[in-house]
């Protein structure tokens, strides 16, 4: 049918299908800045506005916009002419992932247009429909009420940020000497940055800029994956598992096949039978091979039975529907208890490398210092507890998404979003039975990770398909599919600790019952040494850790945010609170008795190896004075229905990627400017922050760094997955390979100005002489390309050591309804040791976006089943993640400390609050209720529970 409509102020006159949505219209014409992120309009991704009014354009018939006027992105500014509000996102670094911000924009544009002059709470209200999974909405309503000022002509005031607080420390170093430690030193230092003799040296790192991605993203000019259009190209889906654990009996494509449009239809009979690793370690071979790309064993509901390819959407749904399959039902296990059990069924008989297949234990760790039972058997009181945590998902807003093609050289491309191109690329050419050479993948912008998109989820069916048709295919997945496809391993955590009677910790034991669902994916790394570091926070010479990581018929887990380290910190800060209770003592004095300190050993390292910096007495002060925690924590409480109190939780992140390899390439151009090409810059936060890095090296301006990331025919590879470590592992690579260029340049010039290298400076592009000659570096490129016949370029490679470990205190105020058993969060208060923060606006807001997420983890977010494991979680409806309104006051510090082992003294900082919000609300919520509630999320049912339960003794 024919459709007249005005978009972004041009009449356009376009044949549409009747059922089409509006979403798939505007794509399809090329708005790529309208967002699929559902189809039950609840996440806001695909805002417009439909005369004016902002719409999710996912649940609208393109049918019903006939004769409306449409506004997009697009149409509020571009790169050259911002809007005020585009600029404010930007400026205020209100911008991570951005898959959110289009719609974000167009919700505040129409504010705007309808309020001027909105307060806070307006704002919150505009943006509540619009879900964001990074930023923890602080910063986006910021930028709004500081766009609302500009264009009223107010002056607004510059972006400070104070909240950075330095501070210098005697530390005794792990050899035992006691060191001086300045607040910034490195050996990374940049020649001429003043000896690194602190931060305000630096004349682009420790700045709160914004790059170019966020203009991009403001822009909706940023391509993540589906945002191309293909000549010839297909829409692919999958026929999922009904059941959760059978055999495929028989299964009959004909019909499907025979459906005009239809071009392929896959099953386990038309596959390589290759075992492989969805999460392929460093070493090729290093993960657990237990999954088929297609087998006729299905282990959970959406286990994939069959994929299809045809010319629409519509058709290869419509095909699955004529795939007829029968299954011989099996017996299926959900809980890890039930897994253990001597005849529990058993989930894989052929997996090479399972632990114990015939007992479903993907993995099973063991680790032990000192003499733990005579610990326990001296101590003045033993201490225990049972701390259970769902299932959750990372939820990250654009679901997984691929696109597969031949391209003019005949290579396999695989456009795709993830955090590891080389390790998709090697397992697809695994899988596929095809030389790696042979397959580009290209790493594409992502709409959040949260450790969702470490894996090769869909890439694999998506390039089969594109062999069986030699045609372009599209494969995204609905966030019905998305919710099911990984999730957050479910862990029953039991802790028992040993303590004198003045709280003094001599043994600890922490064992551990995780569910990996039907596929291993992170076991070994979970349940291993990075799972078991928390017990670091508080060493003693009597430490037990065990992990069984077991199968059961339900999807997948994967790591998400915290690295699975969360579950067990959420036990371990619960449990120190039970023991300062039981004990009298204080919470946090108890903690400041067992704690770690700079320069401690760790007590789980196979080799010697220490803290070489340590914020956590710092991070503690602060959250326990912003908190008023001696007055509220004993004189709280609120009175009658609702009761209120305080709660603090510490935290430690050590990203494990020790041993990693990264590279980097850098060139410099005839302009001046740079080429900076890694394997993994992580999010635009932190490729903002590793352009930084080299823009300070190379003496230059941050914009004349060029980033290119993740395309892996000429980026270099990255073994590293995590945002978190990027910094870390890529910085390390971009550190010395800026380095190496900046000697380069100086040489050059040296010749050309006839002095000595060493006696160069470079500062803002200029390369000066003590005799006050200078030269720009586009001259020395010209020179170097022309005179001299070279071009100034390096590839670096560089191994990772340990990664230094950042620290939090986290501190929170609530509320609870004691009639309905509503939990409110008032009040966040964090304390983050981040070492040298290189861009603290861009490190505020990743802290600001955990804290969203962790809230979400403690109070709201669980992925549920029936009692045949077939999921009831299926959209943003069932699976509620903070909202604008949702949001408690935030108050984040950051605490700058020293670890020269590390590019620019840097640490990670998000995983490591995320972390430690859980155990806070729910220490608050006991300082509340006077009871513990050990089981999350802490839903009103579960409060309810509590309180009655009290009430009954
Ligand atoms: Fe909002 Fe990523 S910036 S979802």
């Amino acid at each position: 049918m024919e459709l007249e409509l005005r978009i972004n102020g041009v009449v356009e006159s376009l044949d549409i299908a009747p059922n089409e949505s509006l979403l798939t219209l505007l794509h399809q014409q090329g708005y790529y800045s309208v967002k699929h992120g559902c189809e039950t309009g609840e996440c806001g991704a695909c805002t417009v506005l439909v005369d004016g009014i902002a719409r999710p354009s996912c649940v609208m018939l393109a049918a019903q916009a006939g004769g409306c006027t449409l506004t997009t992105v697009e149409y509020l500014g571009n790169a050259r002419k911002l809007h005020p509000l585009q600029d404010a996102f930007a400026e205020v670094g209100a911008i991570q992932c951005g898959f959110c911000t289009p719609g974000m924009l167009l919700s505040a544009y129409a504010l705007l247009q309808r309020n001027p002059q909105p307060d806070e709470q307006a704002v919150r209200d505009a943006l509540s429909g619009n879900l964001c999974r990074c930023t923890g909405y602080a910063k986006p309503v910021q930028a709004v009420l500081r766009a609302a000022a500009i264009l009223r002509g107010e002056t607004v005031n510059p972006l400070t940020y104070d909240s950075v607080q330095r501070h210098e420390e005697q530390l005794t170093n792990v050899a035992g000497n006691t060191a001086k430690f300045a607040t910034v030193t490195s050996p990374m230092t940049p020649v001429g940055a003043s000896g690194g003799s602190g931060r305000h040296a630096f004349q682009v790192v420790g700045n709160s800029l914004h790059g170019p991605a966020a203009i991009k993203l403001a822009t909706g000019k940023a391509a993540f994956t589906e945002d191309v259009m293909l000549a010839k190209g297909l829409h692919a889906r999958i026929l999922t598992s009904p059941h959760a654990h059978a055999l495929i009996r028989s299964i009959d494509i004909t019909a499907a096949k025979a459906l005009p449009g239809v071009h392929a239809v896959l099953t386990y009979q038309d596959v390589p039978r290759v075992l492989y690793s969805s999460v392929e370690r460093s070493t090729p071979g290093g993960g657990l091979r237990d999954q088929y790309c297609l087998d006729y064993t299905v282990r959970y509901v959406g286990d994939r039975v069959a994929a299809i390819a045809a010319e629409t959407a519509e058709i290869a749904e419509q095909a699955l529907r004529l795939i007829e399959v029968e299954y011989r039902q099996l017996p299926a296990i959900f809980d890890t208890r039930q897994a253990l059990e001597p005849n529990a069924p058993q989930l894989h008989q052929e997996g090479e490398g399972i632990s114990e297949p015939t007992r479903n234990l993907a993995a099973r760790i063991r680790i032990e210092r000192g003499d733990v039972e005579r610990a326990f058997a001296s101590a003045d009181l033993i201490v225990e507890g049972e701390y259970v945590l769902p299932q959750t998902q990372a939820a990250p807003l654009e679901n997984h998404s691929v696109v597969s093609y031949f391209d003019e050289d005949d290579a396999l491309v695989i456009r795709t979003g993830t955090q590891s191109p080389h390790h998709v690329q090697r397992t697809v050419a695994q899988v596929l039975g095809i030389p790696p050479r042979r397959i580009k993948v290209l790493k594409t912008n992502a709409g959040g990770d949260f450790g969702a998109k470490q894996e090769v989820v869909l890439e694999d069916i998506c390039a089969l398909l594109t062999v069986a048709t030699n045609r372009p295919v599209t494969l995204t997945y609905s966030r019905q599919e998305e919710l099911r496809s990984r999730v957050r391993h479910a862990h029953v955590v039991r802790m028992k600790t040993a303590v004198k009677r003045d709280g003094t910790i001599l043994a600890n034991q922490l064992i551990v019952l995780a569910n990996t669902g039907a596929y291993g994916t992170h076991p070994l790394t979970n349940g291993g040494t990075t799972t078991a570091e928390v017990l670091e926070l508080y060493p003693c010479a009597n430490i037990r850790f065990a992990a069984d990581v077991l199968y059961t018929n339900l999807p997948p887990a994967a790591v998400t945010a915290g690295y699975e380290m969360a579950q067990v910190a959420f036990a371990l800060e619960c449990h120190m609170d039970e023991i300062a209770k039981q004990c009298g003592v204080d919470a946090l004095a108890l903690r400041r008795k067992n704690w770690l300190k700079a320069g401690s050993q760790r007590v789980l390292a196979e080799t010697p190896s220490g803290f070489a910096s340590c914020g956590l007495s710092q991070c503690l002060q602060v959250v326990e004075e912003r908190l008023q925690w001696n007055a509220k924590r004993t004189h709280h409480n609120g009175n009658g229905r609702y009761l209120r109190g305080v709660g603090v939780a510490l935290s430690l992140y050590t990203p494990g990627v020790s041993g990693a390899t990264s590279g980097a390439f850098i060139k410099l151009n005839e302009d001046g400017s740079f080429d900076l090409s890694i394997g993994n810059g992580g999010t635009s936060d932190t490729q903002t922050m590793l352009t930084q890095m080299a823009a300070e090296i190379l003496g230059v301006a941050l914009g004349d760094v060029l980033l290119h990331i993740g395309a892996t025919d000429s980026s270099p590879a990255e073994i590293a997955t995590s945002s978190s470590a990027t910094l870390y592992t890529s910085g390390g690579a971009v550190v010395r390979a800026a380095e190496q260029i900046r000697r380069q340049v100086l040489v050059v010039a040296g010749r050309m100005l006839n002095t000595l290298p060493e006696a160069l400076s470079i500062q803002a592009g200029i390369v000066s002489a003590p005799s006050k000659k200078s030269i720009s570096i586009a001259q020395i490129a010209q020179y170097a390309l022309r005179a001299e016949q070279h071009q100034i370029m390096t590839t670096i490679t560089w191994k990772s050591q340990l990664p230094p470990t950042s620290f939090a205190a986290q501190g929170v105020e609530v509320e609870v309804d004691t009639e309905t058993g509503m939990l409110r969060v008032l009040k966040t208060i964090c304390a983050v040791d981040g070492g040298q923060f290189i861009n603290p606006m861009l490190s505020e807001g990743q802290i600001q976006g955990s804290i969203a997420q962790a809230l979400g983890a403690g109070i709201f977010e669980e992925v549920l089943y029936d009692q045949k494991g077939t999921p009831l979680t299926k959209s943003f409806r069932d699976y509620h993640i903070y909202n604008a309104l949702d949001m408690p006051e935030m108050h984040t510090t950051l605490i700058e400390t020293s670890d020269s082992s590390v590019p620019f003294g840097t640490k990670s900082v998000s995983e490591v609050v995320f972390n430690g919000i859980a155990p806070a609300v729910a220490n608050a919520v006991a300082n509340a209720l006077g009871t513990r509630i050990r089981h999350l999320p802490m839903t009103p049912e579960r409060i309810l529970r509590a309180i009655h339960a009290q009430n009954k003794k």
